[in-house]
Order: structure tokens, then C-alpha cells, then sequence
């Protein structure tokens, strides 16, 4: 029997492209490397059984309602979903996957470490010796913050936040969350469950946020939100840029309202809000999330398990999420 046909739109770890390579027939778009625009996108998949996308690459309403008949099922290489419309693969009748659990303990620690690093401004620390102006060990210099016994705020409290409270409680810091619904007693942990945002915001001297892109989170992290953070608190963002207002953001740091911020995603990636450039107590990082040999493994041959199961198969696929 012929195999699949699959578009890949990314290159992806070795082991994972040898499987795919080994069960179907790989289509690749041509050019570059990157993000992968609808109309490269809709060329590409003509013919193709299956997708195997990205985060980033551009499966808008339009784009997946004009998607070639041949194709069954997409599969993106990510837990976010924000790229892909799903109402218009439901629509369409198409399968969506994507890859929850795998990369949890891999985001937290990056959230975990620009945690740190802005408490202990590891950050301009470095820069400085880079730039070779340290001028030796003083007893004021490039002061931080101690965590152990400070609060963390968890906005969204999923797979990854329920990661980093564990972390974070063997810190010695105290864990409060904000969610969609209460955890049940086992799974908070003894972490403090806040039912509305004020006095959530209130509680974090640390806030991680943890909350999916798309319309209905777009800018949750505003002028109105951040003043109701205590002043000197932290900001750590893992999830999708689009939830923060960076205009905001970037003035409540420069006012020092704020302490610092830990940003591993950005609104329009791979472009950066200017601020951000030029501000001393801010951790950039290029989305590392999930970017450790083990879970991008895990990643893909998740994508693939979901593809396998209905191309080769016939059956439902595991992580549907559309
Ligand atoms: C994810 O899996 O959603 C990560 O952010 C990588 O895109």
C-alpha cells in the first residue's frame, strides 16, 4: 500500500524526521527553514494527506478553509493551538492535534530560570562582564531579590503551572494560582486558589503566566492589571506574547513599578517590541520553552503518533484537540 503523503513544514529533530521518513512520504516547502505563510503554506499541501505544521505557521480561517480535499489531518509540533483556526478545521471537518504533557517540566524550568534571573539580575550581570567593565566584587552590587518566602502568582494553572509550582515549592516560595476552575486538593498541593483577579494580582510578588494566545487573552496583562500587582513584583511570561500589553509592560518597568520581567514569547515572533531592547531589567529569551533534546523528541513522535493513528491506521487520533 502507498504511503501517506505528508507535509512537513519545519526541519525537525533527527529521530523524529528518520520515523516520519520511514511511514510516509515527505513533502517539504521549498526555501528556507521558518514560518511557513498561507499562501507557501496552501502550494505546499496540494496532494498532501496530512500536515505536520508548527507554532507560528499560517493556518488563519482562510487559509484552512482553502486547504487542498486530499488533506485529513493537521498536526502541529506544539501545545499552543493559537496558529491554527480550529473552528474552520471543525468546519472543514479536519482533525487537529497537538502535544500536551511532553514539554510541561521544559517550560517550567525556563520559567523557572527567568524567575531567577530576575530576581537575581543574572542578566545585566552578564552583560556587564561581557562589556568587561566589572570592576570587582562590592558589597551593593547588582543586589536582587531572595525568592524563598515570597509569593508566586501561577496564572493558569495547567500542566506546565502545576510543573513550576512544584519547582517553585521546593524554593521555599508559597504558590498561589488563578484559574478557569479550582483544583481538586490533590493536585493544588496546598496552593492558594484566588477566584477573581484582584486578589490574585495582589498575592504575587512573582507572577508566571501560563494562559493560551488568540482574541480572548489578547492583552490580559494591561496599564490596569499591572498596577494591581505589588510594587517591585516580577513578570514572567512562557506562554504566548500576545497576552501582555508590552507598551504597558515596558513603562511600568522603566517607572519602576515593576522589578523585572522574564519574556521567552513575543507578540509578531521573531520581531521584539522595541522597549524591550533598550530596558536593563529585562530577560529576553528566542521561545525556549520546550527547546531540550528529550521533549522536542517527544514532541515530534507525538505528531506522529496522532498522524500514524489516523493515515496509516484509520483510528481516532490521541491528542485531538479540534
Ligand atoms: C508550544 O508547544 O506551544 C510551544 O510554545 C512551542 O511553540
Amino acid at each position: 500500500m502507498a504511503r501517506p503523503t505528508l507535509l512537513q513544514t519545519r526541519s525537525l529533530p533527527e529521530a523524529v524526521e528518520a520515523r516520519a521518513a520511514r511511514d510516509y512520504a515527505i513533502r517539504r516547502p521549498e526555501g528556507p527553514d521558518r514560518v511557513l505563510e498561507s499562501a507557501a503554506l496552501l502550494r505546499a499541501a496540494e496532494g498532501c494527506d496530512g500536515i505536520l505544521c508548527a507554532a507560528g505557521d499560517g493556518l488563519d480561517a482562510a487559509t484552512v478553509a482553502a486547504l487542498p480535499a486530499s488533506v485529513r489531518i493537521v498536526a502541529t509540533f506544539s501545545v499552543g493551538t493559537d496558529h491554527i483556526a480550529l473552528d474552520a478545521a471543525r468546519a472543514r471537518g479536519i482533525p487537529v492535534t497537538n502535544t500536551p504533557d511532553v514539554l510541561s517540566v521544559a517550560t517550567a524550568e525556563i520559567a523557572m530560570l527567568l524567575i531567577l534571573m530576575c530576581a537575581r539580575r543574572a542578566g545585566e550581570a552578564e552583560r556587564l562582564l561581557r562589556a568587561r567593565e566589572w570592576k570587582g566584587w562590592a558589597p551593593t552590587q547588582l543586589m536582587g531579590v531572595t525568592l524563598e518566602g515570597k509569593r508566586l502568582g501561577i496564572l493558569g494553572m495547567g500542566r506546565i503551572g502545576r510543573a513550576l509550582a512544584r519547582m517553585a515549592r521546593g524554593m521555599g516560595m508559597e504558590v498561589h494560582y488563578r484559574n478557569r476552575a479550582r483544583l481538586s486538593p490533590e493536585e493544588e498541593e496546598g496552593a492558594t486558589f484566588h477566584g477573581e483577579d484582584g486578589a490574585f494580582l495582589a498575592a504575587c510578588d512573582v507572577l508566571s503566566m501560563h494562559i493560551p494566545g488568540g482574541e480572548a487573552t489578547r492583552h490580559w496583562l494591561g496599564a490596569a492589571r499591572i498596577a494591581q500587582l505589588p510594587r517591585g513584583a516580577i513578570v514572567v511570561n512562557t506562554g504566548r506574547g500576545t497576552t501582555v500589553d508590552d507598551a504597558a509592560l515596558c513603562e511600568a518597568l522603566r517607572s519602576g513599578h515593576l522589578r523585572a520581567a522574564g519574556l521567552d514569547v513575543f507578540t509578531g515572533e521573531p520581531a521584539i517590541f522595541e522597549g524591550y531592547h533598550s530596558a536593563p531589567n529585562v530577560t529576553l529569551l528566542p521561545h525556549l520553552g520546550s527547546a531540550t533534546v528529550e521533549t522536542r523528541d517527544a514532541m515530534g513522535f507525538r505528531c506522529l503518533d496522532n498522524l500514524d493513528a489516523l493515515l496509516i491506521h484509520g483510528a481516532e487520533p490521541p491528542h485531538r484537540v479540534a
